[in-house]
């Protein structure tokens, strides 16, 4: 019976085997630091594979370089076991909820979700630290020593992890900042779907980083768009260019058409947009140029009412052939200007759109600002509760463009929750059904800052509370809309924690007598059998919103998750009746655990029961 293994991919063993796929004369096998064998990539052979393409050494490459960035490149690649640790009491309709709140480090996060959200999420949204000179952000290496610590000038988790201040006077301040991002965006761009699209707030600190940064991770021709937000309506005479705004990189998955739907459109949009000044039996139109840049047919087109010739601008060619223009022009499709003696132009009919859905532009300056964040987070706590939370419409609009009705949304950063509130609205306003993920740190408040004042002595706490408070209010405002009922303004809440089980891997010089007493019972002392179920659904890479059911069978507690998706049973004394009745209920997925059989007979005879009485099951053991 297969072990689980119980921790996240390990990316560099994947890598591996990618290129073993491409190129399997290239892999090898060394002896690593323990003596043991393992596959490896032979590079001189993989030099003569790519013959004279590579670049090496001290030559010249164009590339973005910081110090750190292999040891961050190293981080992103290295496997965890940590694990997600469910917590009822602080969740909202824990049972029937599909939306989720992580409590811990977003790099923990994203390494426990690769499993099971891979290609998976539709849309990203993070606010990250900008790296003004006062942020906060959090250094990966938990390798530094207690005196390392202890001159920190940040904060230390309860892991051992620590977030420092990256102030301008250090040396390392962009190459920090990038060390931060690196693995994260590089983990984060594994979980959007093909069509999936991801959106940074960044600041001028590290725009041009962060662009390039992304432009390596997710390749330029991914690159969809900046655009620019207009934040609040003075510089207070800050700097050379007071700035009023942040920029919004936008980059997809993988660029195609319906990538990013765009606004659905509005009637306020329709009025704006189109008219019918000439009683058009066909209805609303607009304007659209009959020229473009891309090369296509070039010939003069003759007004026929004053008989004026026309050549498409300079560098330009009109969209249509000769015959096409002719056609059109007799049917009124083509017009000189609305005068009649203009260049001409195509009218474009409301009724002959390809999608009622408008492609966003780059300025955004009524998208609500900084100010409107604050009003709204003041509305629902009290004032100057958080600095600077985005507005929800700003949120609520990036939403909306990218994601048509449903779908996963994901936020890493998530702060005072803005993108779990806006989903919320969004989803009450079109009845939509998009699901939401958000990660936050327990950064402790400051104990003079009004969070902590008002009794939040983490983010995180104050960030689900408002997640709390938002979802009953969207649901009273609304209480008239037909099936709001059924708005899941619920979350699960998960903490990130060591492991569920004892380290039994630790060198023989590390182990101490109570190992013994391990070896039997690998499972630690204080965790629940509703802890092991998520990391097992964790581990295989089942949904975590799963609805999950517990049932009695022959007095052993089973969970059920989505019916027969998978079934597990953490209880001792399993037994052949037990095993038999299970096998009835025919779930794709069993486990149990390695130490909970009556008897090793019992335990070779799992198989045979499953194989006669359910043969599609796979079974596995922790
Ligand atoms: C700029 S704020 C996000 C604000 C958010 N958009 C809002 O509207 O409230 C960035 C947040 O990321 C959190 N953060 C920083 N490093 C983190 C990490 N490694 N893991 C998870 N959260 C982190 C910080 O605690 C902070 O609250």
């Amino acid at each position: 019976m297969e072990k689980l293994d119980l921790t996240t991919p390990d990316f560099t063993n994947k890598n591996i085997a990618k290129l073993a796929e491409l190129f399997s004369n290239c892999v090898t096998e060394k002896k690593n630091s323990k003596g043991e064998i393992e596959r490896a990539i032979d590079f001189d052979a993989l030099r003569q594979e790519l013959s004279d393409t590579i670049v090496e050494g001290q030559q010249e490459r164009y590339s973005l370089n910081w110090p750190g960035k292999r040891e961050a490149l190293v981080t992103a690649n290295t496997p965890i076991s940590k694990t997600l640790r469910p917590c009822r009491d602080e969740s909202v309709d824990f049972d029937s909820t599909q939306n989720i709140f992580i409590e811990g480090d977003n790099l923990d996060a994203l390494k426990l979700l690769q499993e099971t959200y891979l290609n998976k999420i539709k849309m990203i949204y993070i606010d990250p630290p900008y790296n003004t000179g006062n942020d906060f952000i959090y250094n990966d290496n938990f390798t530094a020593n207690k005196d390392e610590y202890d001159e920190a000038s940040g904060q230390r988790d309860d892991e051992g992890g620590r977030l420092v201040a990256n102030p301008d006077s250090n040396g390392r301040f962009h190459s920090d900042w990038l060390s931060m991002m690196y693995p994260r965006i590089k983990l984060a761009r594994n979980l959007l779907r093909d069509d999936g699209v991801m959106f940074i707030s960044i600041g001028d600190d590290e725009q041009a980083n962060l662009k390039r940064l992304c432009d390596e991770i997710f390749g330029e021709d991914n690159f969809l768009g900046t655009i620019v937000w207009k934040k609040k309506t003075n510089g207070n005479n800050v700097g050379y260019i007071p700035p009023v705004h942040d920029y919004i990189l936008t980059y997809g998955r993988s660029a195609q058409d319906d990538i990013l739907p765009g606004f659905p459109i509005t009637q306020d949009f329709i009025d704006k947009t189109y008219s019918n000044p000439d009683k058009d039996p066909r209805g609303l139109w607009t304007t659209s140029d009959l020229s473009a840049n891309h090369i296509g047919p070039h010939f003069p087109i003759t007004n026929p009412h004053n008989n004026k010739v026309y050549s498409p601008p300079r560098g330009r060619y009109w969209v249509f052939n000769e015959k096409e223009v002719l056609e059109r022009i007799k049917n009124g499709r083509i017009i000189f200007g609305k005068s009649g003696a203009a260049a001409p132009i195509q009218k474009k009919y409301l009724s002959e759109r390809n999608s009622m859905r408008f492609k966003p532009e780059s300025w955004w300056d009524k998208q609500g600002m900084n100010s409107d964040g604050t009003t709204e987070l003041s509305d629902i706590f009290s004032p100057k509760i958080f600095n600077h939370p985005k507005p929800t419409l700003l949120l609520k609009n990036l939403i909306n463009i990218a994601s048509k009705s449903g779908g996963i949304i994901l936020d890493f950063f998530s702060g005072s929750g803005t993108t779990p509130h806006a989903v919320m609205k969004l989803n009450a306003e079109d009845g939509g059904n998009r699901k939401c993920i958000s990660v936050q740190l327990p950064e402790e408040t400051d104990k003079k800052s009004e969070a902590f004042k008002a009794g939040y002595k983490n983010i995180a706490e104050l960030s689900k509370e408002r997640i709390r408070r938002a979802g009953k209010k969207i649901k009273q405002d609304n209480a008239h809309k037909e099936g709001i009922g059924n708005l899941d303004t619920g979350f699960r809440v998960f903490k990130i924690d060591s492991s569920n089980m004892v380290d039994v891997t630790l060198p023989p010089d590390e182990a101490h007598p109570d190992m013994f007493d391990v070896q039997v019972f690998n499972i630690k002392k204080d965790r629940s059998s509703e802890d092991l179920l998520f990391q097992v659904l964790l581990d295989w890479g089942v949904d975590l919103t799963l609805p999950i059911e517990r049932k009695e069978i022959e007095g052993k507690e089973v969970f059920f998750v989505d019916d027969n998706t998978l079934a597990a049973c953490f209880d001792k004394g399993i037994n052949e009746d037990f095993v038999k009745e299970l096998a009835k209920k025919k779930p794709l997925r069993v486990v149990f655990r390695d130490d909970g059989f009556t008897s090793d007979a019992v335990k070779i005879n799992v198989e045979q029961i499953f194989k006669l009485k359910s043969p599609a099951t796979d079974i596995k053991v922790i």
